[in-house]
């Protein structure tokens, strides 16, 4: 039986001060969080010797978090452009302090309307959404895959396999350093989750 191993990056230099979008590094724990997943992979119950995909976004802290996992247990790695962060267009680099500051009009109308509202020169989540369809449609057809994405698209791909309507993505948790196995059965989805202890 096939499983969809997901989780967001580890935590980032931006993720630390706050600031969204960007293509930053790990900050120091987030390297410990790579560090941690072959063998949170492990203990979640990864078969032995079944072929495992990995899959990242294009952006630097998704393939990090990749690292150890592909040296350690030498498997086939694929980025997709389709996995990287909501483009957060102008606002992209702000804290939500700054982008209140800056561009309240903006603040207002994402509080009022997240999931339809796009960033000006970027997306929403139902664009997203959207960009995800491919993405779906291979895991539909795939074996194990580990998928390293980032929050808005975590979000996304866990609604789908939970069989939540998108328009509830945007508020659904899913916290840094977590991996979620999904299992899908005949009657629905089994979720584990594996907190790392960092
Ligand atoms: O803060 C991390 C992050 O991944 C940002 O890059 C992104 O804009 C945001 O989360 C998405 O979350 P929300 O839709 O809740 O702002």
């Amino acid at each position: 039986p096939r499983s969809i191993w997901l989780s967001r990056h580890g935590e980032s230099e931006y993720n630390l001060e706050g600031k969204i979008g960007g293509d930053a590094n790990l900050s120091p724990r987030g390297f410990q969080y790579a560090k941690m997943l072959p063998e949170l992979l492990r203990k979640s119950g990864l078969p032995k010797d079944a072929p495992l995909t990995i899959w990242t976004s294009t952006l630097k802290r998704t393939n990090q978090t990749a690292h150890h996992v592909v040296e350690e247990l030498g498997w086939e790695k694929l980025q997709w452009k389709a996995l990287d962060e909501l483009d957060s267009g102008n606002c992209d680099g702000l804290t939500y302090a700054q982008i209140a500051e800056m561009h309240p009009e903006d603040f207002k109308a994402r509080d009022d309307d997240k999931y339809n509202y796009r960033y000006r020169g970027g997306e929403s989540y139902r664009d997203v959404v959207i960009r995800l369809e491919p993405i779906i449609m291979e895991l539909e057809r795939s074996e194990n895959i580990l998928i390293i994405t980032h929050q808005a698209i975590v979000r996304c791909i866990f609604a789908y396999f939970m069989q939540v309507d998108q328009s509830q993505s945007p508020w659904m948790e899913v916290p840094l350093h977590t991996l979620m196995k999904l299992s899908p059965k005949a009657y629905g989805t089994q979720v584990e989750k594996y907190k790392a202890n960092i």
